[in-house]
């Protein structure tokens, strides 16, 4: 095989190594945690056998037994392994986890039974673009194919479908399930054991260093949870911890009135404020063609991104903050922004005659302006933007980054007598005047706002701040709160 189809395989079974240390700490949580020394240990997906040796070594009585994909890996699995278990003891098979008659396996496993490891760090999206099919075989009616055809989702972690898969099987048996996996994954497990009603306890959910550890950016977890019948999951809540090492949860994340919440303490304080926003949050303009459309101040004049110089009428060209600025408290920027359309949809066609300098610019530019790749554009009039009403052009606004991991919310006035609009990586509230504008401002600066913020958004994921969460959050109810 050549290096580069080596790679490809290697990506597409989301092939990961777990470091042994890593394997040994993860050991040592899930002891303190409470496990019961198991009689039969699991490794679905055991790659080169990290898990199973350090299993082997630390639950000498139990049976241990690997599956694995690989062929390399299964025999560096089996010489390991051989090397600390008595032969007999201990198992790997060269397998495809979606062939395995996982029922019958357990079935036949004595109990306490651990299964722990590290399963393939892959979408379906992932594979798709690889060509791969490292997914479930099943198809429906509807002629989807494998995950999408389970989940009727587009986009799928494989280690997702193979944990919720592992505590179907497991449910009400006498075992402990331990993975490493992405929290988005975690996440989406709790909420599938939810909806499902299946028996799961929750025992805890440890972040891991995944820069440290794997040299790969993206945020992990170790995620425990046990299949015994104890109590119903619907009050459960999974306790959320910063690292292995930690013994006092930093939060605790659970399902309340249906959808999955970060923190189950803060959103049952802040419930009171939950509600509608008024005035509505909004995103700022889209264009998609910053050369074009941003420009910045030299001297007297404005340039391009394409270093032109650009003389147009300055009713069209409005201050522009971006996410940088917002963040960061900027409240004026260099930039500009040539904003072309009133509300959505307004034909351009009256800037020959109202605006003909620009007309003649952007026209200059229409080719650019064209292959504008997103399809909202396909049935728009030239030069069209998106994200634009009257609210785009209020004097003050409250504004939020949603690209930043933090809530941090700036007000934002006139530059130079101008409304500043906002680039469409910002949320922002529009006011007509200032007052109300820095009343909201630090009401949604308060402690309990960002109590609510903090009870429904989980900082991980890739953009942690929508619309949404801030959209439920009552601004109405939030003043009276933080006036009393
Ligand atoms: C993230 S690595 C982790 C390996 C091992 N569990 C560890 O912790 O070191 C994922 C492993 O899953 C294996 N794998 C991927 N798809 C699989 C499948 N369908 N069935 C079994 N193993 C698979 C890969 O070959 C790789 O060894």
């Amino acid at each position: 095989m050549t290096a580069a189809g080596r790679d490809a395989t290697r990506v597409a079974r989301g092939d990961w190594q777990t470091p042994a240390s890593l394997a040994e700490a993860v050991l040592a949580r899930v002891v303190a945690a409470g496990l019961r020394a198991p009689r039969t240990v699991i490794e679905p997906t055991c790659g080169e056998g990290t898990f199973l040796v350090a299993a082997a070594q630390r639950f000498p009585r139990a049976r241990v037994a690997g599956w694995e994909i690989d062929a390399g890996y299964t025999r560096v699995a089996q010489g390991a392994l051989a090397r600390v278990q008595r032969p007999g003891e201990s198992s790997v098979h060269e397998h495809d986890f979606f062939t395995v008659d996982w029922r019958s396996e357990l079935d036949a496993a004595l109990g306490p039974i651990l299964v722990v490891g590290n399963p393939p760090w892959v979408t379906s999206a992932g594979l798709g673009v690889l060509g791969s099919t490292n997914l479930p075989a099943k198809q429906n009616a509807r002629g989807l194919r494998g995950l999408d055809a389970i989940t009727g989702k587009s986009n799928f972690d494989v280690s997702e479908w193979m944990i919720v898969r592992l505590l179907e099987v497991l449910a009400g048996r006498d075992a402990t399930l331990a993975m490493l996996c992405k929290s988005a994954v975690a996440r989406r497990v709790v909420e599938t054991v939810d909806a499902r009603g299946l028996d799961v306890t929750p025992v805890g959910i440890w972040g891991v260093d995944a820069a440290r550890h794997f040299d790969a950016s993206v945020s992990a977890v170790l995620f425990v949870a046990e299949t015994r019948r104890k109590k119903a999951f619907a009050r459960a809540s999974w306790p959320v911890y910063t690292d292995l090492r930690a013994t006092e949860p930093s939060s605790s994340i659970a399902i309340v009135d249906g959808v999955l919440v970060a923190d189950a303490a803060r959103f049952t304080r802040t419930r009171h404020l939950a509600g509608r926003c008024e005035p509505e949050w909004r995103s700022g303009v889209k264009h998609d063609c910053a050369r074009v459309m941003e420009l910045q101040r030299a001297g007297n004049a404005w340039t391009n991104g394409l270093g032109e110089r650009v003389d147009i009428e300055q009713e069209l060209v409005h201050p522009l903050l971006k996410s940088s600025d917002v963040a960061n408290d900027r409240a004026a920027s260099s930039r500009a922004m040539i904003v072309t359309q009133r509300q959505l949809g307004e034909d351009t066609a009256a800037l020959r005659r109202r605006a003909p300098r620009a007309w003649k610019y952007l026209s200059r530019h229409r080719a650019l302006l064209d292959a504008r790749k997103s399809s909202i554009y396909e049935k728009q009039p030239p030069f069209a933007v998106f994200g634009v009403g009257p609210y785009s052009f209020a004097p003050w606004k409250v504004a939020i980054s949603g690209l930043y991991k933090h809530a941090r919310f700036t007000v934002v006035g006139p530059h130079e007598g101008r409304p500043v609009v906002l680039d469409d990586t910002c949320y922002f509230l529009a006011f007509d005047d200032e007052r109300r504008a820095r009343r909201a401002a630090s009401a949604l600066r308060s402690a309990v706002a960002s109590d609510f913020l903090a009870a429904r958004i989980f900082w991980d994921a890739k953009r942690p701040i929508t619309k949404a969460v801030l959209q439920s959050l009552d601004l109405a109810a939030l003043e009276r709160a933080v006036r009393r």
